[in-house]
């Protein structure tokens, strides 16, 4: 389908599912390759990334772990508006090279908040892999590792990014159709 809605707003077509599975292979291999022989811990933030995670994990060859974090709305306030907690690190991560999979980096602040909390366990490296990018709306200054696709400052669903929760489990992205 072209066009679809949801409550609102309606979206249209945007990357086909085969775009992204040819995106998601090369940056596989890209990862393949750059940490061969390494100790790594993918780390997919959900719930947004657990799409492509998933198809991207398939395609890792050496051994590596795979788990999944979560932000958690803090109970406090900070100088900085909502302040949210990582949860779900179980696993040590000392010394280790963690992979942060990301579904989309738009303005950075997200993935600036999880960088910092993940240092803490003071891990050998952190790299990012997200899926889409904003580069438009970027705010930060840290390096994202591994980019699948570049997409312009609109809002997009799909492949497990949702609009007020839905829209998670469309295979293909749609982006918002502005009036
Ligand atoms: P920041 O601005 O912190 O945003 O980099 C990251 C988080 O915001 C959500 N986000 C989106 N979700 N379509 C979505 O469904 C979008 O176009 C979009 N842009 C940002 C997302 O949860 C991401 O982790
Ligand atoms: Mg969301």
């Amino acid at each position: 389908m072209e066009v679809i809605k949801i409550y609102d707003k309606d979206f249209k077509l945007f990357i086909s599912n085969a775009e992204i599975r040819t995106v998601i292979s090369e940056m596989a291999a890209r990862i393949n390759r750059d940490l061969e022989g390494r100790n790594v811990i993918f780390m997919g933030i959900l719930n947004g990334a657990f799409m492509f995670a998933a198809d991207l994990i398939k395609q890792i060859t050496p051994n590596c772990q795979i788990t999944f974090l979560k932000l958690a709305s803090y109970a406090g306030t900070s100088s900085t508006g909502t302040v949210k907690r990582l949860i779900g690190i179980n696993e040590d991560i000392h010394n280790k090279t963690v992979v942060i999979l990301e579904d989309i980096v738009d303005t950075g602040v997200t993935l600036e908040n999880i960088i910092k909390q993940l240092k803490g366990y003071e891990p050998e490296e952190i790299r990012v892999a997200t899926l889409l990018h904003k580069p438009e709306a970027y705010l930060k200054d840290i390096t994202l590792d591994y980019i699948g696709i570049e997409i312009p400052n609109d809002f997009v669903v799909g492949f497990g990014l949702d609009y007020e929760g839905l829209g998670r489990n469309l295979t293909d992205i749609y982006k918002v159709i502005t009036p």
